[in-house]
């Protein structure tokens, strides 16, 4: 059965004790909770880390890094590359992300790059696509999936391809209040899977986590999660309010 997950995206937010503060209220609280079987992943800014892979020693949370860099190691000032990574018990790797492709220019073969970086070094790359807006206006969404899918993640061989998650999140529904409707969502998620078949084949595309991300809140999430083919989701400003997370997460459980 595939993974059900909620994964927090704490982006460029927090100071370091504000960091310290959340992942205490989430933590403790996870502590009592029967998740039953749902995996939370807090993915917080790079230099807060270690702090998330120590609360996981002792808390049902896994760690995940929002980023990382397409070299394995050397003179590339400020990076962070996929084998520190590893050495530090970092689980996941969000890979793609539409802030990433925007405002970083990464482009499909440098996420390529990315995932080989991670999966090389046994960390799980969540690896992100989506739509922007225009795209969806003109009716090329489907399109835009499927290139983004085949230039970065296609070319992996069967047993790389299992390992990777998979995150929906059109672009023009990330931080703006504004969730893809429960259709929208379910439409491109069974694409998503088909074309996983496609390249694939329907055991993998059925064992394939595939996350919602869009301005999901503990008011929408129910019913995001009510469709079959919606695993979870990436959470990006409600997972900085620990109230808020932990019931996105309780309506994840709901579900299970
Ligand atoms: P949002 O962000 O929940 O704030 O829309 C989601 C994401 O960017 O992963």
């Amino acid at each position: 059965m595939r993974k059900r997950i909620i994964a927090g995206n704490w982006k460029m937010n927090k100071t370091f004790p504000d960091a310290d503060d959340l992942l205490i209220e989430i933590t403790e609280e996870l502590l009592d909770m029967d998740l039953k079987g749902v995996e939370v992943i807090v993915c917080p800014p790079s230099v807060y880390l270690e702090l998330a892979t120590d609360a996981a020693e002792n808390y049902p949370i896994s760690v995940g890094a929002q980023n990382i860099s397409d070299k394995s190691f050397g003179a590339y000032t400020g990076e962070i590359s996929a084998p520190m990574l590893k050495s530090m018990n970092v689980d996941y790797c969000i890979i793609g992300h539409s802030e990433r492709r925007q405002y970083f220019n990464e482009s499909n073969e440098q996420l390529k790059q990315k995932v080989y970086q991670v999966l090389e070094n046994d960390v799980v790359p969540i690896f992100c696509c989506g739509e922007m807006l225009d795209q969806r206006e003109a009716g090329d969404h489907f399109k835009v999936i499927e290139k983004q899918l085949e230039e970065s993640v296609f070319n992996l061989e069967d047993f790389d391809f299992e390992k990777l998650i998979i995150a929906y999140e059109p672009v023009w529904a990330i931080g703006t209040g504004v969730t893809a409707t429960p259709a929208q969502a379910e439409e491109m998620h069974v694409y998503i899977r088909s074309l996983i078949e496609k390249k694939y084949n329907k055991d993998i595309s059925e064992g394939t986590t595939i996350l919602y991300g869009g301005s999901c809140n503990p008011f929408n999430a129910s019913e995001l999660f009510s469709i079959k083919d919606v695993d979870g989701g990436l959470i990006g400003g409600a997972s900085l309010n620990a109230g808020d997370f932990l019931e996105i997460i309780n309506q994840r459980i709901k579900k299970q």
